[in-house]
């Protein structure tokens, strides 16, 4: 209905004219409308009225509409399933137990960082789903955990400028509405700048305010870390049941951390099993949220099994006051890459800079854009995405899709952490 008052309004000229052929008065209002002082309207017949209705009716279809502000949006299509069962890895790099069990002890050991501080899982811990209860992240001369995580005084390193995702279900980034994807081109970051979880891994590595710190510089950081994993007995055992004769490289530890995080799934939410046909998974109000969420054009963005189109938007999220400059994104565009909207339990404080702390703060933000409001003064709403300027989103609607996307959580995922690392090192790093 709302889209036939919008089509209705933005073609007033051919909505109105068929009530020209309806006698005198409706004339009157057609010319009063100031649309077509010059058409003579006597020579209109009900035959005319009715094509010209078609015309209308043609105009107001849903796809490649035009948006509020006028210019034609191209609109996705749309579908959603469950999550596969199981993951696909790389031919180069194909899962096995050796792989993952040594995977997992690099994940969680501190040993990868240059002051030997951080580990992946100081940011990624099992106990917030992999993710992290903080806004921006904390590597390199951080103390304690979650929400309480801070600097150790003194301190001189910066904010890792943007949120920790989840690592749960990244094995399946990039699938599409068919559930096709490609482990080898996964796209990962909020601004896709890796491909592959196995490129992924040593991004933090080289990162000098995540793992790296200032000891080193990117090129040795690698090779020390090598080193470093070289000279324990208990890795080189490890290596050579997951690798077989194979020297310990840079590219092997990449692969089994990578091997490891393809067995962090969450795959079984409600949604999961309302999509996998039983229909009672969802309650009432939960699937009253679907069709909103659908209704009001969140799925023009968050589709697919992982509610994530894996394209960049711009939608010009308020930055982060703690960075001292503006984050602009891909291409300096300010765009970034749909979240996808599983798990969002564990991925507050939201957005790419945890801008927003919980999903009422995101849906309201959402609303202003509905309304034409920017929050950001680097970005007018012009430069919004096309399909988020499109969003007609009002309070009534919030509470029933926050409702809709809880059925999105599974908390059954492996939230099992080593007792120790081989390194000796306090297990996920300076986290006390
Ligand atoms: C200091 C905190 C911190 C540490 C340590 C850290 N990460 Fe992250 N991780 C982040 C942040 C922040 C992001 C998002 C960064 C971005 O997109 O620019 C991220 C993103 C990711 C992603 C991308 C997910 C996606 O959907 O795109 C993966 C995978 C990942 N990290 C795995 C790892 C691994 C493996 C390690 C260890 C080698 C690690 N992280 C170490 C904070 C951290
Ligand atoms: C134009 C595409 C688009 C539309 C439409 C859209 N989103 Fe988003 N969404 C994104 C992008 C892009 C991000 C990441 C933005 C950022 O961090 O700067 C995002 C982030 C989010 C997040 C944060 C997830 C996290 O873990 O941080 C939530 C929640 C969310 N969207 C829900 C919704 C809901 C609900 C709607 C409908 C009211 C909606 N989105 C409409 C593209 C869109």
């Amino acid at each position: 209905m709302i889209r036939l008052v919008g089509c209705f309004s933005s073609l007033r000229y051919w909505c109105l004219l068929p009530l020209a052929h309806f006698g005198p008065k409706f004339r009157k209002i057609v010319y009063n409308f100031g649309l077509l002082q010059s058409v003579r309207f006597k020579k209109f017949r009900f035959p005319t009225a009715l094509i010209l209705i078609a015309v209308i009716f043609a105009n107001c279809d849903n796809k490649n509409a035009k948006n509020k502000v006028g210019k034609k949006v191209r609109r996705p299509s749309i579908s959603f399933a469950a999550l596969p069962k199981s993951v696909r890895s790389p031919d180069d790099n194909p899962a096995s137990v050796e792989k993952e069990l040594l995977g997992r002890f690099l994940f969680y050991d501190p040993i990868l960082s240059g002051n030997k501080d951080v580990a992946c899982a100081t940011c990624h811990h099992p106990n917030n789903g992999y993710a992290e209860f903080l806004d921006i992240s904390i590597g390199v001369n951080g103390k304690g955990f979650g929400s309480r995580r801070d600097f150790r005084i003194p301190n001189d390193i910066p904010f890792v400028k943007r949120n920790a995702h989840s690592v749960l279900n990244t094995a399946f980034n990039g699938i599409d509405t068919k559930n096709h994807y490609n482990p080898k081109t996964a796209p990962m970051f909020w601004d896709d700048r890796a491909k592959s979880l196995e490129s992924q891994a040593l991004e933090p590595i080289k990162t000098l305010e995540e793992m790296r710190g200032r000891d080193y510089s990117e090129t040795e950081i690698l090779k020390e870390v090598v080193k470093r994993v070289k000279n324990i007995p208990e890795y080189r055992k490890l290596f050579h049941n997951a690798f077989d004769d194979e020297e310990i490289t840079i590219e092997n530890i990449s692969k089994a951390i990578a091997a490891f995080e393809r067995t962090l799934l969450a795959n079984n939410s409600r949604f999961d099993a309302y999509m996998r046909g039983d229909s009672e998974a969802l309650s009432i109000s939960e699937k009253d949220g679907f069709e909103l969420f659908k209704k009001v054009g969140c799925a023009n963005c968050h589709n697919g099994p992982m509610f994530s189109d894996y394209k960049s938007h711009v939608l010009g999220v308020p930055e982060n006051k703690k960075l001292p400059l503006p984050d602009r994104g891909i291409g300096d565009s300010f765009a970034f890459r749909t979240a996808s909207l599983r798990n969002l339990r564990f991925t507050a404080p939201y957005m790419h800079n945890g801008s927003f702390n919980d999903l009422q703060r995101v849906l309201e933000f959402y609303e202003d854009i509905s309304f034409g409001r920017s929050r950001n003064p680097l970005l007018p709403k012009e430069k919004f995405d096309p399909l988020v300027r499109e969003l007609e989103l009002s309070v009534k609607d919030m509470s029933q899709i926050i409702s809709f996307l809880n059925s999105l959580n599974d908390q059954d995922f492996d939230k099992s952490i080593p007792e120790k690392v081989p390194s000796g090192l306090p297990v996920a790093g300076n986290i006390q």
